[in-house]
């Protein structure tokens, strides 16, 4: 696993992102590796709870978009990439998970957290989707997600004007639970994936399937998956990838 490190103890497994130099963007193959690893965690009785959490300052800068950019010039289809089976373990894993945030979560780093269970954030943290921007569409079903969250007027300000959420604000509209001082997120939120690890299991899965509707979000998962892909091939989303391409000095 190159860019993904899994630790298990106390029945948690915490799977991290490895990728500090990148600020922790997320390649096809760390896309695979999580979703390997949440649906291993599914399936095996001596894991109680699962921690998302980054290495480094930021937790997540979002997809690569060297992959969003190979995938719009035809180089590779990001319809056969890892995201889907990403997403699909994310959005239907039947375990609790829990997200530790610090720092920049931007793009799938703010939508993954809206299919986790326990959220704690750092209150000085920047929570951003940008995805108009990129000539885009929100994934990961955020656009019924978010709004469902924080109201329709906030969430197309995160969309469409690119606006940031801090971690307090985050807290307060209840995309996270707590906002802390980001040297006691990580303990905060290792605290509560051991608490949960620890109660009836069943229970635990037998009330997220209650919380959770499933056949809403699989059926966003589909539409946004099928406008994020139409979205990738117009010449807005090239002109974006290559203007950040351009801003590190690399080829689009
Ligand atoms: N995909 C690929 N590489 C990324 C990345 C991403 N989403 N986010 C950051 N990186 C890389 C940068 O290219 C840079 O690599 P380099 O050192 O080889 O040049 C490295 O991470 C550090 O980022 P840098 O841009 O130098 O740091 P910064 O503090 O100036 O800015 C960000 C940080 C996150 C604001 C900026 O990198 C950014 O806007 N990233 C894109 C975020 C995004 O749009 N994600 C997709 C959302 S759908």
């Amino acid at each position: 696993m190159g860019d993904i490190r899994i630790e298990i103890a106390d029945r948690v497994m915490t799977i991290i992102l490895d990728r500090a130099a990148k600020k922790n963007a997320i390649t096809d193959a760390m896309y695979g590796d999580i979703a390997a690893a949440l649906t291993g965690a599914a399936d095996d009785p001596a894991i109680g709870a699962i921690l998302i959490r980054g290495e480094g300052a930021d937790f997540c800068a979002g997809n690569d978009i060297s992959m969003f950019a190979a995938s719009a010039s035809g180089e590779s289809d990001i319809a056969k990439s890892n995201v889907g089976p990403f997403l699909r373990a994310l959005s239907t894993c039947p375990k609790p998970i829990v997200a530790a945030v610090t720092g920049r979560a931007i793009g799938i780093g703010v939508t993954m957290l809206l299919h986790c269970d326990l959220v704690y954030v750092a209150a000085d943290a920047q929570l951003s989707t940008p995805f108009i921007d990129l000539g885009l569409v929100p994934e990961a079903a955020s656009a019924l997600l978010i709004p469902a969250r924080i109201g329709h007027v906030r969430s197309f300000a995160l969309f469409a004007l690119g606006e940031k959420l801090s971690g307090v604000e985050a807290a307060t509209l209840g995309i996270a639970n707590k906002a802390l001082p980001a040297e006691e997120v990580a303990a905060a939120a290792s605290a509560a994936a051991r608490a949960l690890a620890a109660k009836p299991l069943s229970a635990v899965i037998a009330t997220k399937e209650l919380m959770r509707d499933a056949g809403a979000i699989e059926a966003a998962l589909t539409a946004d998956r099928d406008a994020f892909i139409r979205q990738l091939a117009t010449p807005e989303a090239a002109a974006a990838f290559a203007a950040f391409a351009a801003r590190k000095g690399q080829p689009a």
